[in-house]
């Protein structure tokens, strides 16, 4: 038996946890047991709750409520509360996700009281250190004993950054063990594929036509925060839906919401507002995104999971960013990387659009990598 403390804060890891959650119920309750800690890094019913809800993970056993702040603050708060819980839990092991700030406030927290790190999606680079998600995935990937790459380069960004393709066992921090372990997000997006269009009404409710609209997300602090690249992006989504008459559905991070007031031009803004094919709508369940997904024209996202459940539903995708770390997707000619740039944007909606021939071939695993993860967490933390 052993006992794991898993740290979640982030939308996105909390989707990702489900995997395990379902793994860890249907197949090793009699030798895993998990406890979940939510820092509150996001806490708005729709970024956070909605989530525990619909894909039926346990509540957390803890919450540190800690909310939004600067990277330090909200950072070093994490730390010390997930320190505390460490010490009196004393699990085998800590199981992080991704790259935000809780992942790296549990590597922190963890490593320095030599409880062993997992990392669920480690490996992933963008090579670019003016990302925040760059510099906690590989902080957190330095300090892990067990590393799950959810593909084969981020397995090969480990063995260049000098981790050993074959260690000898014991496992730990000073002599980690790396996985190409698939993605335990296509374990999700399989598994809720079906459900998902049977439980919900997200297509009716915004008057949306199958096959007929783009969807579109944006949230990455550098296309946020600075008012050109805004720009760039929502006049290129406006351009293309107005030309093609085509829907945009916009389920909108709050971080994006709440700069849209400061940093959009207003006029541009006025005639989003205005517009009856731009869609701009609060966040939406897991369940409501998959069925958009499957029944989109085109994504176009700054998300690294939304880029890839594109993939997953074989849908081509813009990709609304300077690089990626998922560049399979790219080298498949299914995404183009366009960055804030207006007219790159508008040229890979046509490219993309025109394209007949697109291959998505299965590149993230085979909807088991959850159950992979458990058996080797067993194996080796005992
Ligand atoms: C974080 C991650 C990012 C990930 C994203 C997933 C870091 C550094 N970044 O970015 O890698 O892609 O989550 O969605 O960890 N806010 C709310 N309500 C919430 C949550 C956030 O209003 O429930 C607003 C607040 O104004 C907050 C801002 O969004 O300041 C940013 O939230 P934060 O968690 O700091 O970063 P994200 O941009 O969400
Ligand atoms: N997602 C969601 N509702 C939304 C937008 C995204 O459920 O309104 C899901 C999406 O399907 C994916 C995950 O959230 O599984 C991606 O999270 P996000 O884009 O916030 O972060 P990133 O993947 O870029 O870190």
């Amino acid at each position: 038996m052993i006992k794991i403390v898993t740290i979640i804060g982030a939308r996105p890891q909390i989707i990702k946890a489900a995997a395990l959650s379902r793994a860890i119920k249907n197949k090793f309750s009699a030798s895993i047991t998990e406890i979940i800690v939510h820092t509150g890094q996001h806490y708005d019913e729709n970024m956070s709750q909605v989530f525990f809800d619909e894909l039926g993970i346990p509540a957390p056993n803890y919450n540190l409520n800690v909310g939004s702040g600067s990277h330090g603050k909200q950072t070093a708060t994490m730390i010390s509360g997930i320190e505390e819980i460490l010490l009196q839990e004393k699990p085998q092991a800590i199981v992080l996700y991704g790259d935000t700030n809780s992942t790296l406030a549990g590597a922190i927290a963890a490593s320095k009281i030599h409880i062993p790190v997992v990392h669920i999606e480690a490996g992933l680079r963008s090579f670019n250190k003016t990302m925040p998600e760059e510099i906690n995935r590989i902080m957190c990937d330095h300090v892990s004993t067990l590393l799950f790459s959810p593909t084969q380069t981020g397995f090969q960004n480990l063995t260049n950054e000098g981790f050993k393709a074959k260690a000898p066992k014991p496992y730990n921090a000073n002599n980690p063990k790396i996985y190409h372990s698939g993605d335990v997000m296509y374990d999700n997006s399989i598994y809720f594929s079906e459900v998902a269009e049977q439980k919900t009404t997200v297509l009716s409710k915004n008057s949306l036509e199958k096959g007929q609209f783009i969807l579109a997300t944006i949230h990455r602090n550098n296309n946020t925060d600075e008012p050109v690249r805004l720009n760039a992006l929502f006049t290129a989504l406006y351009k293309i839906s107005e030309q093609h008459q085509l829907d945009v559905l916009l389920p909108l991070h709050p971080r994006t919401a709440k700069l849209l007031e400061f940093n959009l031009d207003h006029e541009l803004h006025n005639k989003i507002k205005a517009s009856k094919h731009f869609k701009i709508i609060p966040p939406v369940s897991f369940l409501e995104m998959i069925a958009l997904e499957k029944n989109c024209r085109i994504v176009m996202t700054d998300s690294g999971g939304v880029q890839k459940e594109a993939f997953y539903f074989e849908k081509p995708c813009v990709i609304l960013r300077p690089e990626t770390e998922w560049v399979e997707l790219v080298e498949c000619g299914t995404a183009i990387i366009t960055d804030a740039n207006e007219q790159k944007i508008i040229e890979a909606f046509a490219t993309l659009t025109s394209k007949t021939d697109m291959k998505f071939p299965q590149l993230y695993g085979d909807g088991k990598a959850a159950e992979f993860i458990c058996g080797e967490m067993l194996e080796h933390l005992n």
